[in-house]
């Protein structure tokens, strides 16, 4: 019997509420499985825990966290804790300690799920982005000069490696490769004349030990636009951590909405845990009316499975979702147009394993 301590950070809002329902999802599948299980263990970290410790996680935390296999967080933010100390002193945190440098999204439109784009079918969405998680322009680091005087200046630095570039980059080559689909980077050459000067560099230096993947480079703002209008140009996606953040919620949008989007930040190298996540935020405007969807929360479940080998689990997941949003439509949340609530939605979900 293989076990895994997972540990579990359930957050702020509606984190703790779509946790509860993806515990049980994986509860259902060890035991259906058999050959696995899960430890979990919840770490009570986030605005609440700040607003009584003025911490987001203990001095200690990422060494406690060190010793797990994997991480999963429901979502972190809530108002009365500004978003840049919530987002930077946790999840964030966690993303540069433990290196986890890729950030695996899935765009795909499952059958069933709202699109709001005319004539688009079920397979003209289905990408994979790869977005840098460990440097660029979320580095953290930068300056606040003069502060409050007539000549205040503020300084973000964008941190481009080429240690950084380089592993990202071959990764999404890799995965193109394997997977025989066509790789696109998205930059902004054209603007930002050292950052993306480079990235666009290393992504034709690195092209060049893969000659059979088909490549197309894109700037930023034509990217989002080709989004909308022709989404099926996009298979495998690499980009930098500002432009992944911003086009992947995009990609939500047009693939079935947040209730829908997982994401997996992950260290390939399996040194430090990786940590998987729904891609939404905490919701305050919903959160405690118990009608949150759980579906995003238990996709990203799915990327755990499919990291730790159980690729089989991981797909029964994602099929039982598209089942859900085709014959059980009654039973999804209101957001994806039901009228069930967080748990009957995770309930039907697991009746149907
Ligand atoms: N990874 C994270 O933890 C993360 C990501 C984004 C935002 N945040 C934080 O969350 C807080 C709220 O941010 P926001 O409002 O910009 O984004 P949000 O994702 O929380 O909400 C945006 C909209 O989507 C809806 N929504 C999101 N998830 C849903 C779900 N599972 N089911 C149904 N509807 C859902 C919300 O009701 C809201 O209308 C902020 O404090 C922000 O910093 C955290």
């Amino acid at each position: 019997m293989n076990v895994y301590k997972i540990a579990v950070i359930p957050g702020d809002g509606i984190g703790p509420e779509v946790m509860n329902e993806s515990l049980k999802v994986l509860n259902k599948i060890s035991e259906l499985d058999g050959g696995f299980k899960f430890e979990f263990t919840h770490f009570p970290w986030g605005c609440k825990y700040y607003l009584e410790t003025s911490e987001m996680m203990p001095t200690d935390g990422i060494d406690i966290l060190s010793s797990y296999d994997a991480i999963l967080l429901g979502a972190v933010g809530y108002p009365g804790v500004p978003d840049h100390i919530s987002l930077r002193d946790l999840l964030l945190k966690i993303r540069h300690n433990f290196d986890e440098y890729i950030n695996l999204r899935p765009v795909k439109l499952l059958k069933g799920a709202h699109c709001p784009l005319k004539n688009t079918e079920t397979e003209d969405i289905d990408m994979t982005f790869i977005r840098e998680n460990s440097e660029g322009e979320y580095y953290g680091t930068g300056a606040w000069l003069y502060k409050d005087t007539p000549e205040e200046v503020v300084v973000q630095d964008n941190v481009f490696s080429r240690k950084g570039c380089e592993r990202v980059i071959r990764y999404a080559y890799e995965l193109a490769e394997k997977e025989k689909k066509t790789l696109t980077s998205i930059s902004k050459g054209n603007a930002l004349n050292y950052s993306m000067v480079f990235w666009d560099q290393i992504f034709k230096e690195i092209g060049k030990e893969y000659p059979n993947v088909k490549t197309c480079n894109l700037l930023v703002d034509a990217a989002a636009m080709f989004m909308v209008k022709d989404p099926k140009r996009f298979q495998v996606v690499v980009t930098s951590n500002l432009f992944g953040d911003i086009l992947t919620d995009l990609g939500a949008a047009i693939a079935g909405g947040m209730g829908l989007a997982a994401g997996a930040n992950l260290n390939p190298e399996k040194k430090f845990p990786s940590m998987f996540e729904p891609i939404h935020g905490s919701a305050p405007d919903i959160a405690g009316k118990g009608i949150a969807n759980p579906l995003a929360a238990i996709w990203s479940a799915s990327q755990m499975l499919d990291f730790f080998g159980y690729e089989k689990w991981g797909k029964v997941l994602i099929e039982a979702i598209g089942d859900m949003l085709i014959n059980h439509k009654d039973k999804l949340t209101p957001d994806q147009g039901g009228k069930a609530s967080t748990s009957e939605c995770a309930d039907t979900l697991i009746s149907l394993l």
